[in-house]
């Protein structure tokens, strides 16, 4: 868990969570989260352009991290590792996807929200889980009950889904949570209208509101 890249998500305390479907909104978009601070960015693997934003970002963008989610087909680990990712994310635990991902030496970070998946997760070789879908779940009560068994293991986890500005601060200041992930900064709906500016203005205000008080 020593790698640079996990340093940089620890140091980055919030991966925005990307649906993008044009790849002119590509760099655009990856310069307005610079521009408010943030230095990583998870590209969802949900359209069939995609995996090209992702490769425009990493060619032309070099002092952002990308990584890619949605991962849930070898084909897709590939594409993943051929433009170059620094990591990948999946909503769910897919032994083979992470197997794969270990061989090819991707940094993949599966989903999971029982105990039984974080055993499957963890006997696969993985240290590093996405907790989802984290507010429906129970939020942080939830995840720091059924941690509680394998406290001993030191994992870490990057809750997402319903993390927004108003909830985040549940989350921060647990040894445990190793970084936290939210699509509010960039929702697609501000990407189709390339509303950069306001992208920016809410990538400030997390950093603002979680900065300070991360770990
Ligand atoms: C994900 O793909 O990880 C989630 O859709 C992000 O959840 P959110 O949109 O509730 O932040």
């Amino acid at each position: 868990m020593s790698t640079e890249i996990v340093k940089k998500i620890k140091k980055a305390a919030v991966i925005p969570v990307i649906e993008i479907d044009s790849v002119e909104d590509a760099i655009p978009l990856a310069n307005a989260l610079l521009e408010g601070g943030i230095n990583i960015v998870e590209i969802t693997l949900r359209s069939s352009k995609a995996i090209k934003c992702a490769e425009e970002i990493i060619k032309n963008v070099k002092s952002i991290s990308v990584g890619v989610g949605t991962l849930i087909s070898a084909d897709q680990v590939t594409s993943a590792i051929d433009i170059g990712v620094d990591f990948a994310f999946s909503p769910g635990c897919n032994p083979k996807i992470i197997n794969l991902s270990i061989k090819e030496n991707l940094l993949f970070i599966p989903g999971i929200s029982t105990p039984t998946e974080i055993e499957i997760a963890y006997d696969n070789g993985c240290n590093i889980l996405k907790y989802f879908h984290s507010e429906s779940n129970g939020g942080l009560t939830y995840l720091k009950n059924i941690y509680k068994p394998y406290n001993h293991l030191n994992l870490k986890f990057i809750p997402t889904g319903g993390v927004n500005l108003s909830n985040c601060l549940n989350y921060i200041n647990n040894d445990f949570v190793l970084a936290i992930g939210s699509s509010w900064i960039a929702p697609k709906e501000l990407i189709k209208s390339k509303n950069w500016n306001l992208i920016t203005s809410n990538a400030r205000s997390f950093l603002k509101k979680i900065k300070n008080q991360f770990h």
